[in-house]
């Protein structure tokens, strides 16, 4: 039995990849994990498609300088806008969070209507809708962005908040007279306002995170290649931020659960002469 003790890279737009951090540290608590953060540039759900593309590639090349054995793009709106074109010119493999969501949705919705709430920009890149049809093309997709969400869950306001289920019920309620059996939470903030969500749409819905299925399909790829690690010692997790380290560490414990130890800011400078290094 082979195995692979380099790191998984994973990165987010800022802090919201975390929760996808969080599952693949719950189920693989050997490995060491990079995160980075691109807190200087969040939020992309607002952003153009080749904006994100080209934040993503950049953030892909100054990750490679850890000599990853897997980059995870733990952000539903890089995952819409790149993955495909990361997945081509990456020299290592690289999984996404959309796919494995969908692929959860479709096989829990059992013929039915599925929901996908995600950023503007998620939704506008068709790409839960896509992968769904790619799994099943008859699937019947339903969509809407929830934007709020990312700040209400920034700010670190519960599920049991006022403003909170004001803007749950605002966003769902046209959504659940749709009928859908299945909503997947297709941004990363969403999973913290998993209890406002669930209240809103009701307990015949059944919400899918996207990050908790992209933990599975990062064992399961990992397991094929025959890359896990094989130590036993505890994985560690190192963080890199492009802006505010001290706000990354005090709102990223919400996202990850845990108390977060080290977090390096990296310049632009530093940032941009690594990724060019790296470019292909
Ligand atoms: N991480 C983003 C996502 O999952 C949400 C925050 C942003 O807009 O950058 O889509």
């Amino acid at each position: 039995m082979s195995y692979d003790n380099r790191c998984i890279a994973v990165f987010d737009s800022g802090i919201g990849g975390l929760t996808v951090v969080r599952e693949l540290m719950n189920r693989l608590p050997h490995e060491d994990i990079i995160y980075f953060g691109d807190t200087a540039r969040v939020p992309y759900g607002i952003k153009s498609s080749e904006t994100v593309t080209r934040f993503a590639r950049e953030t892909c090349d100054f990750l490679l300088q850890f000599n990853p054995k897997i980059i995870v793009v733990a952000c539903n709106t890089a995952s819409a806008a790149a993955l495909p074109t990361l997945q081509e010119t990456l020299p290592v493999p690289c999984i996404g969070v959309v796919e494995p969501g969908a692929r959860e949705a479709v096989l829990q919705g059992r013929g039915g209507t599925i929901a996908v709430i995600a950023t503007e920009a998620t939704i506008n890149s068709d790409a839960y809708r896509r992968a769904m049809k790619r799994f099943d093309e008859n699937a019947r997709v339903v969509q809407k962005p929830c934007p709020l969400f990312v700040p209400i869950a920034e700010e670190g306001r519960s599920s049991s908040d006022a403003i909170t289920m004001a803007v749950a019920r605002d966003y769902l309620e046209p959504l659940v007279r749709l009928d859908p059996n299945v909503l997947v939470m297709g941004c990363t903030h969403y999973p913290l306002l998993r209890s406002a969500i669930g209240q809103v749409v009701g307990d015949g819905v059944k919400l899918i995170d996207s990050g908790e299925q992209t933990a599975r399909t990062v064992i399961a790829e990992l397991t094929q290649r025959s890359a896990l690690n094989d130590t036993k010692c505890e994985g560690k997790l190192t963080c890199y931020v492009s802006d505010n380290p001290q706000r990354f560490r005090e709102l990223g414990q919400r996202f990850l659960n845990k108390t977060i130890v080290d977090v390096t800011w990296i310049s632009p400078e530093q940032f941009f002469a690594v990724s060019q290094a790296n470019s292909a």
